[in-house]
């Protein structure tokens, strides 16, 4: 859960939002909608810790984890979803293509073999995705 308390974001004298205080459900698709300007995107990279709130909190629930994917509708079009997801968490996403980078050689060395089986017990820890997700509508 993504858990956010009275937050509240202004840049000088033009207050974007506050008071704000809400709950982002695992299991559940949030879309947050609102007028160019409006501060969704702002919205979001305070959760996502990218800028801080002038006042409030953001907090998740310990042992989950944010992946981040910039605005951008065309840039991974040619992923399948599963790939997309993880290339939003910059360490699953290196872990996975290591993986597949290894699994694709010809020659199969013990090294490699090693390798592999790091890598496994690492994305094992880490590949089970349950999402919540969120995305500016526009
Ligand atoms: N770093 C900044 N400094 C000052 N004003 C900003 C900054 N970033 C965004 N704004 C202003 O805050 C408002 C909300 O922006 P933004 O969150 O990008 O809106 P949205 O994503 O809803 O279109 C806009 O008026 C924008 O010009
Ligand atoms: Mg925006």
């Amino acid at each position: 859960m993504i858990s956010v308390k009275d937050l509240k974001l202004a840049y000088g004298k033009r207050v974007l939002f506050e008071e704000v205080n809400l709950n982002f459900l695992k299991g559940n698709c949030y879309g947050v909608i609102g007028a160019n300007g409006a501060g969704k995107s702002t919205f979001l990279k305070i959760l996502s810790g990218e800028i801080e709130p002038n006042k409030g909190t953001v907090e998740i629930t310990p042992g989950e984890r944010m992946a981040i994917l910039k605005q951008n509708q065309f840039e991974f079009d040619g992923e399948t979803v599963l790939n997309t997801v993880m290339m939003g968490h910059t360490k699953l996403w290196a872990i996975a293509k290591e993986r597949e980078s290894i699994y694709a050689l010809a020659d199969f060395t013990e090294e490699d073999g090693m390798r592999a089986g790091e890598l496994e017990g690492e994305f094992g820890e880490m590949g089970d995705i349950q999402l919540t997700v969120m995305q500016p509508l526009y």
